[in-house]
């Protein structure tokens, strides 16, 4: 158990990435964030951090979930994207400013050495798989499947590229992404067959595109479901999904359970992703 640790860290660096566009912060979406090096003994892929600019007002609406990208020697590294207005703030987050970070928290993605392990991600859901190969003590058993709407030079893959096999799809178009998703489920019925594993991140419908197929094909499948995410905090319920019968407390089967407090990785096993959620819409 990592005990979650709160620290006021300054700003290295803060790196737009791709090209321009109208409707954010500069014109970019994309930023690559670094931030000194927090105190923590450890951390696991998979987890994230709670952010938010230091001096702001010590309300939970100013900090945002962030997923743990990296961390090296120079300091923590968060991947993001300008979303809505509410991400404008640390997109303008520069060099010497201050933040404050709550973490690392939550549940992390499995490591399994020597096992055949296949990466799933599509948009910003690449962001905690850099850290997952950089901290993977067998790397050559790990394969990326990325699939992207905005061009690749929006996202670091050139990066990850040194350290595991990565394959990136373009999945702008209606047939595009038909044919991400064909890849998609062909990788997974290999893994299958190999007695791999996979892991996925990105958003929602993504992932429940990954979760039926990994529940049909019986293939053990992590799913971080952190972009439902938006308190952090278990105060605003946007990030309830439902336990399945599989839930490891018999108790809390088929109940809610909110992204932020139990997870944001479950194995897709645990999850019911087609279940109604009491009080939405179903
Ligand atoms: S993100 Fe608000 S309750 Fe989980």
């Amino acid at each position: 158990m990592i005990s979650p640790v709160r620290s006021e860290l300054t700003v290295s660096d803060n790196v737009p990435f791709g090209h321009p566009s109208a409707g954010s912060s500069g014109g970019y979406r994309f930023y690559a964030l670094t931030l000194e090096r927090p105190e923590w003994k450890d951390w696991r892929p998979g987890q994230f951090i709670m952010m938010r600019p230091a001096g702001a007002a010590d309300s939970p609406q100013w900090a945002r979930p962030f997923s743990i990208c990296r961390v090296t020697s120079q300091g923590l590294v968060l991947f993001f994207r300008v979303a809505a207005p509410a991400w404008e703030r640390f997109a303008r987050l520069k060099s010497g400013d201050k933040v404050v970070v709550w973490g690392p928290l939550g549940t992390s993605f499995d490591v399994r050495p020597d096992t055949p392990t296949l990466l799933l991600a599509r948009g910003i859901g690449i962001a905690p798989f850099a850290g997952y190969a950089d901290k993977h003590p067998d790397p050559a058993s790990l394969f990326l499947l990325f699939g992207h709407t905005y061009p690749s030079s929006n996202y670091p893959t050139d990066a990850m590229a040194s350290r595991m096999e990565l394959e990136n799809l373009r999945d702008h178009t209606p047939e595009e992404l038909e044919y991400f998703h064909t890849v998609m489920r062909e990788k997974m019925i290999t893994y299958r067959q190999r007695g791999g594993i996979c892991l996925a991140c990105g958003p929602i419908s993504f992932l429940y595109r990954v979760w039926k197929d990994a529940v049909e094909l019986g293939l053990p499948t992590q799913l971080s479901l952190e972009q439902r995410m938006a308190c952090g905090t278990g105060v605003c319920l946007g990030c309830v999904t439902v336990t399945s019968q599989h839930w490891a407390d018999p108790a809390h089967a088929g109940l809610p359970v909110q992204t932020c407090t139990s997870g944001p990785v479950f194995w897709a096993s645990d999850i019911d992703l087609d279940a109604r959620i009491p009080g939405g819409k179903g």
